[in-house]
């Protein structure tokens, strides 16, 4: 089931989207470590969404480069490269039932043998005993479930996920939190999981990137973030902060005297 094979390093470079007069993505260069799993978490409106759908190959880049690994992704068509995404709105398939849902990136690459493929990720996600219903008959979480199988079926080496619980509700949200973390910690596959909650960003992440305006203000594990956040924006977005306003008036040895 392992997707090691092709999982490798994500490199955004100096990557920007604007449209129109507006830049909605401004110069982000950062790298995801293969095998990661990676939270991008920002306020609404601050282009999280934005830098997945480029990095999916759904939307142009205005300038800057996307690698994975050595080459250049940047102008691949979506379904060329080791890329495939999970959305807030699951985007089933109605008709099919789920054993149908998650072989259907097999069939339509013209893999004969569907059965063991699609059997083994329907057990890694749990939902072996519904393989014959349809969609409809599922609640909300394992339809998400359903959705994360579809797009591990690939064994792509990236998996973005653009608030992939946003559609539960706090209870299910904990518990699926906990599920797509071991999927990943099975699967191998470097999860770029956009949201805006805190917590879950700083509960399932190894590094978080914390975004603000279309940049990024602080970016790694979520204990630093938390402990050390480098910037007011960072520290107030993180929680509840206090702050005081001080002069630096010298130095002694590495500390700043306040
Ligand atoms: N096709 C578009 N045309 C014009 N502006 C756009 C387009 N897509 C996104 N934007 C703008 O770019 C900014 C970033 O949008 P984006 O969807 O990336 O935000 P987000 O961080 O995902 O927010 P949310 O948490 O609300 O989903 C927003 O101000 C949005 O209005
Ligand atoms: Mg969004």
């Amino acid at each position: 089931m392992a997707a090691t094979e092709s999982v490798q390093d994500l490199h955004l470079v100096n990557l920007v989207k604007s449209f129109g007069d507006f830049v909605a993505v401004d110069d982000l260069t950062l790298t995801i470590p293969a095998g990661s799993f990676f939270a991008l978490l920002g306020p609404s409106g601050c282009g999280k969404t934005t830098t997945l759908r480029m990095v999916a190959g759904l939307e142009d880049p205005t300038s800057g480069q996307i690698m994975l690994g050595s080459t250049d992704i940047t102008h691949e068509k979506p379904y060329k490269r080791h890329v495939n995404t999970v959305f807030q709105s699951y985007a089933l398939f109605p008709h099919l039932d789920i054993f149908e849902n998650v072989a259907f990136g097999l069939r339509r690459r013209g893999v004969k043998d569907v059965n063991g493929p699609v059997t083994s990720m329907l057990e890694l996600v749990e939902l072996g005993p519904m393989a014959r219903r349809k969609p409809a008959q599922l609640s909300g979480c394992q339809q998400q479930r359903v959705a994360v199988a579809r797009a591990l079926i690939n064994q792509p080496g990236v998996l973005p996920l653009d608030e992939p619980l946003g559609a539960l509700d706090l209870k299910l949200r904990r518990q699926m939190q906990i599920e797509l973390k071991r999927i990943q910690t099975e699967v191998g596959t470097t999860f770029v999981h956009v949201t805006h909650d805190q917590e879950e960003a700083m509960t399932m992440a190894d590094t978080v990137a914390v975004m603000n305006k279309g940049r990024i203000e602080q970016m790694g594990p979520p204990v630093e973030i938390y402990e050390l956040p480098r910037t007011a924006f960072v520290a107030n977005f993180l929680g509840q902060s206090n702050m005081v306003e001080g002069t630096v008036s010298g130095r002694s040895g590495e500390d700043l005297v306040v």
